[in-house]
């Protein structure tokens, strides 16, 4: 195992201005990059069924690996569009354990990408959200999964943002992040997971401000706006 190199990968994504940065960087490029974090461990327990969409193979193959090393049971059902947009095809293990299921014959139901569960599996899955969804819903047993995207706000209520004491107010939609909103004004907002585990996102929030109400969940220094929600309520952001 090589413990001494990261190996990343990214799809470049039309009109997505990070991917195309990261295709941009010629060999010997010096980048700038924070430590890893993880939101996707691996607790290699019991028979595992790998489910992995498209670029989702990336954080799967190496548990894929690790799983044939060491003669674990395991099972791989790998799909995507066709097998030119799927990445790592190459470096998957040949043995009668993995499968590739191209959308070519029709997209797969969860039944189906389910069948080849061993008794008793967890299930690790990474994909689109429909595809992760989808298996969530299906799957009785564990499950282990990465989002590609925030997931989907439901029954969110609109509530306000001012910026600053005194400064202007920016409305939340029921069915957009605080992030979102306030990108629209300053789209110089940092982010990165949108989901609530990095921490890049975070504002701080103007202690004992009269309209400041509470927001869900909290952090001890403030709000982590790409998923933080006030219902009804104004938050006011120290910016
Ligand atoms: S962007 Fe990662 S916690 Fe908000």
């Amino acid at each position: 195992m090589d413990r001494l190199t990261y190996r990343i990968a990214v799809r470049l994504v039309p009109g997505g201005t990070g991917s195309a940065e990261a295709h941009a960087l010629a060999v010997g490029a010096v980048v700038l990059v924070s430590g890893p974090r993880q939101a996707f461990p691996f607790v290699p327990k019991g028979p595992l069924l790998f489910v992995a969409g498209g670029i989702g193979i990336t954080p799967i193959l190496p548990m894929v690996h690790w799983s044939a090393v060491h003669g674990h049971d395991y099972r791989l059902v790998y799909t995507g569009r066709s097998r030119a947009a799927m990445p790592f095809l190459d470096e998957l293990p040949i043995s009668a354990r993995v499968r590739v299921r191209t959308d070519e014959a029709g997209l797969p139901t969860s039944h189906e990408l389910l069948a080849d569960a061993p008794e008793g599996a967890s299930l690790y899955v990474c994909g689109p959200t429909p595809l992760l969804e989808a298996l969530r819903h299906a799957w009785s047993g564990p499950v282990h999964f990465e989002r590609f995207a925030p997931p989907p706000i439901q029954d969110g209520d609109p509530f306000e943002l001012r910026l600053g004491r005194g400064g202007p107010v920016v409305p939340v939609a029921a069915n957009e992040s605080a992030l979102t909103a306030l990108r629209r004004v300053n789209p110089d907002v940092a982010y990165s997971c949108r989901q609530g585990f990095c921490g890049t996102c975070e504002v701080r929030v103007v202690p004992g401000a009269v309209d400041h109400r509470g927001y869900l969940p909290s952090t001890e220094d403030g709000m982590l706006i790409c998923v933080a929600r006030a219902a009804g309520a104004r938050v006011v952001l120290d910016m």
